[in-house]
């Protein structure tokens, strides 16, 4: 028995969309501080789990719940409030504002300040805040590129700038669909440095199409294929599993010309 508390619960979740069962009576628990990733290969229907977590689909079964309280029916929004928090891909970030600018718009929206001004005056709370935000520009390695418009940014820096703008709602767990897509490696490699940092005080769920990235750094591993999850558990113990070395292991081994996944 894990002592840590649950921080999301998913109990026989099922997705239909027509005839597909995109997700097939899926039981998954993340619990506190738990580094945790989910694989498997396009269509496995990690994605479509992932928008049941976040409240962007509601299941046509089963139950999510969200530190004990249930929460299947409840908005975006409203998870959002509780504190789940998901990167907005692409979307959220204001692209003719600077770095910093976005920065502190998202740490207003998440503290919910009464006005703009409270920061930018010169307080002791204002000075706090800044400190937090010179922080983050710290740890996101973003502070060559602070006053850049977002539109300039390379996608791996924009890719850091919504981890970090996350980040600065302080949520209970952080939930990342596909955080390193389309990045290269130096890039991914940063961005993995930044969850890094996080590891101990931050539950963090990634969903990823290639474990070879995210191998290292994952505490916990779960396999999805055809809708249900066939493995979880330990990153080598889920590897190692028959299911998982017929169905996504082939996959990835095969589109990735056989790099090495498993040391
Ligand atoms: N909105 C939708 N309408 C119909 N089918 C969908 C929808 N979203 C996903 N699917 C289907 O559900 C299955 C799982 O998709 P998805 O969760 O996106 O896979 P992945 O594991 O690659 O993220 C796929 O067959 C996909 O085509
Ligand atoms: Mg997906």
């Amino acid at each position: 028995m894990d002592a840590r508390a649950e921080i999301i619960r998913a109990d026989g979740v099922t997705k239909r969309f027509g005839a597909l069962v995109a997700v097939d009576n899926v039981s998954y628990v993340l619990r506190e501080n738990e580094v945790a990733g989910i694989i498997g290969s396009n269509g496995a229907g990690k994605t479509v789990f992932f928008n049941l977590l976040t409240g962007y689909y509601e299941p046509d079964k089963g139950t999510i719940r969200y530190q004990g309280v249930d929460v299947t029916h409840m908005t975006p929004q409203q998870r959002v409030a509780r504190g789940m928090m998901r990167t907005f891909q692409l979307t959220s970030t204001f692209d003719n504002l600077s770095v910093v600018d976005n920065l502190v718009l998202s740490f207003f929206r998440a503290h919910r300040k009464p006005s703009l001004l409270q920061l930018l005056l010169n307080t002791s709370k204002g000075q706090r805040d800044e400190k937090k935000i010179a922080e983050v520009l710290d740890t996101f390695d973003l502070q060559d590129v602070r006053d850049r418009l977002v539109k300039n940014l390379s996608l791996g820096e924009k890719r850091r700038l919504e981890i970090a703008m996350a980040i600065l709602a302080e949520p209970k767990v952080l939930l990342l669909d596909e955080p390193l897509a389309g990045l290269s490696e130096s890039e991914i490699h940063r961005v993995l440095d930044v969850l890094r940092g996080r590891v101990g005080q931050q539950t963090i769920l990634i969903v990823e199409h290639k474990i070879s990235h995210v191998q290292k750094f994952l505490q916990r591993l779960t396999v999805m294929h055809e809708g249900r999850v066939i493995a979880d558990g330990g990153v080598e113990e889920c590897l190692r599993h028959p299911e998982v070395r017929r169905s996504y292991w082939q996959i990835e081994t095969t589109a990735e010309q056989d790099r090495t996944v498993v040391a």
